[in-house]
């Protein structure tokens, strides 16, 4: 039975509490593939850790009906209320019966699954609070030997806890995001997951046929089994929602290439590298834009509406503007490839903020009275408690950014761009800042940028969305390979490249 999508909140109180609790239900179409995969043993029983609103054990009912089969299911679900939505997707209690309420990565079953499926809830770092941390720090030290960098999201310890409970020759299904494999916690991760078990197939999604329509992420599904490892794992490309899928895996991952389905085989060690959202590459071996330039993010706020005001909201206020820097929060607040002050004003007087609150650690009481009066009105409004907030000390204290002297559009629908700063400001997290490594290269660098090559090359390293636009991290902004002829245009030295990158010398 084809369940339809889930409906989600767009905003609001309603979204921000699936958020807190990673609750995002699989379509059946991709629910029915990973059971397909998973119960391709004997094993006897299906194990879901996170089971929600139980979409994987109605793909498991349906597929096993279908060959008239018996696997009892069982699960964890730390929401009693998540699991009464089972049942209105039309599970019976009986078919609950085997789900425990209890959080499976701090309190795990005491036992070994053979059949284990999950969509974790992907929760963000900052969402965890500190306790949860330092207890997420000593489960990683016992099940791969050493800790994960302090911004891992919880879905990796989902993943890490039910390999650790999978049995020999067991086999597992999850499906997560694409920073389970970018993040900078992935290289310990992946290194010990694949020096541990065999990959067996890794599917991805173009963006017509992602998922989780409303939610901006790259979902991927890792396929794998408690066998010997191998260097080569099975890959494919979804480019359409339907049977295509399930049909791939009962048929024992064949190679094809359909507009439903591209598939090969892959060397899992440069898929890894390559990011496995993007097809096979050839490893690139020369100059890349992190030897001539620095990337940095935009700032982070925690609460744009409360610090990024305009002139008039902070003249109204009476803050004085000495307090502020000028700053564009928005990717379409830049509309060409140069911001001048201009620029700024203009927006200033069409209401759209650009001017920053950068307070830095100067106790509360020796501000201004104007500027005591706002921090109170924040506090009023629970801003210290917020999840990004929280974490600095005192939590007005805004992070700091050399202003750039180029920016770096990220996040646009095909619209990725480099900005000239002309008007000296810092830009928020819509944007990256790009410093060129060596001043008097500016003029080169900005040539380098812009060069239509490398421009090309942003789909190399960036991520693909959902809705079809593209996210270059900083990491990956770096590592875009330059071209010799975008080199050559950019009257880039072979001298001075070969010292940059370390080449010939
Ligand atoms: C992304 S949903 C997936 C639900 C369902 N299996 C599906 O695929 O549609 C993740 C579920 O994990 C539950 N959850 C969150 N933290 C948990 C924990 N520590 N232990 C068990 N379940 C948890 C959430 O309540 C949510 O229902």
């Amino acid at each position: 039975m084809a369940t339809a999508h889930q409906k989600l909140p767009a905003s609001g109180p309603r979204r921000e509490a699936l958020r807190e609790k990673g609750q995002f239900w699989t379509p059946q179409w991709v629910a029915e593939a990973m059971v397909a995969y998973v119960l391709g043993t004997e094993s006897d029983h299906l194990f879901d850790p996170a089971v929600g609103a139980g979409a994987f054990f109605t793909a498991a009912k349906n597929l096993c009906k279908r060959v008239s089969r018996n696997v009892s299911l069982v699960g964890t679900e730390i929401d009693s209320l998540a699991l009464n939505q089972a049942t209105n997707t039309g599970l019976t209690r009986e078919d609950l019966r085997g789900v425990e309420l209890r959080d499976f990565v701090l309190n795990a079953p005491n036992r070994q699954f053979s059949a284990i499926v999950a969509n974790p809830p992907y929760i963000r770092h900052h969402r965890i609070s500190a306790e949860t941390k330092g207890e997420l720090r000593l489960l990683t030290r016992q099940i791969i030997g050493k800790t994960l960098d302090g911004r891992t999201g919880y879905h990796v310890f989902f993943f890490m806890r039910a390999l650790e409970r999978l049995s020999a020759h067991g086999r597992l299904a999850f499906i997560m995001p694409a920073d389970t494999c970018e993040g900078v916690f992935a290289r310990s991760l992946w290194g010990w997951v694949l020096n541990t078990y065999r990959m067996d197939a890794v599917v991805t999604f173009a963006h017509t046929a992602t998922p989780f329509p409303s939610v901006d992420t790259n979902a991927k599904i890792f396929m794998i089994s408690a066998e010997s490892p191998e260097t080569t794992c099975k890959w494919c490309r979804c480019g359409e929602e339907g049977p295509a899928l399930l049909d791939w895996v009962e048929k024992g991952f064949p190679e094809t290439s359909c507009p439903a389905l591209v598939a090969r085989s892959r060397d899992v060690a440069e898929g890894l590298e390559t990011g496995l959202s993007r097809p096979p590459q050839e490893r690139h071996v020369g100059p890349v834009l992190g030897d001539f330039a620095r990337t940095v993010r935009g700032i982070a706020t925690g609460s744009n509406e409360f610090f990024f005001l305009t002139a008039a909201e902070a003249a109204a206020r009476n803050l004085p503007l000495s307090f502020f820097v000028r700053a564009v929060g928005r990717t379409r607040d830049v509309e060409g490839d140069e911001i001048t002050v201009r620029h700024l004003d203009e927006l200033d007087g069409r209401g759209r903020p650009t001017y920053l609150l950068s307070l830095d650690s100067t106790p509360e009481e020796d501000l201004p009275d104007s500027v005591q009066r706002y921090l109170r009105e924040g506090a009023d409004a629970c801003l210290p408690n917020g999840p990004l907030i929280k974490q600095r000390k005192p939590w007005y204290k805004m992070e700091k950014r050399q202003p750039p002297p180029y920016l770096f559009a990220y996040l646009g629908r095909r619209n990725a761009r480099f900005i000239r700063n002309r008007a000296n400001v810092v830009p928020l997290t819509g944007f990256l800042c790009v410093y060129p490594r060596e001043i008097e290269e500016e003029e080169s660098v900005w040539r380098l940028l812009n060069h239509p090559d490398t421009i090309a090359n942003l789909s190399k390293v960036g991520k693909s969305y959902g809705s079809g636009a593209i996210k270059v991290e900083p990491r990956a902004l770096e590592r875009v390979p330059l071209s010799e002829h975008a080199l050559s245009s950019a009257g880039i030295s072979g001298l001075r490249r070969n010292k940059q990158c370390g080449l010939f010398f």
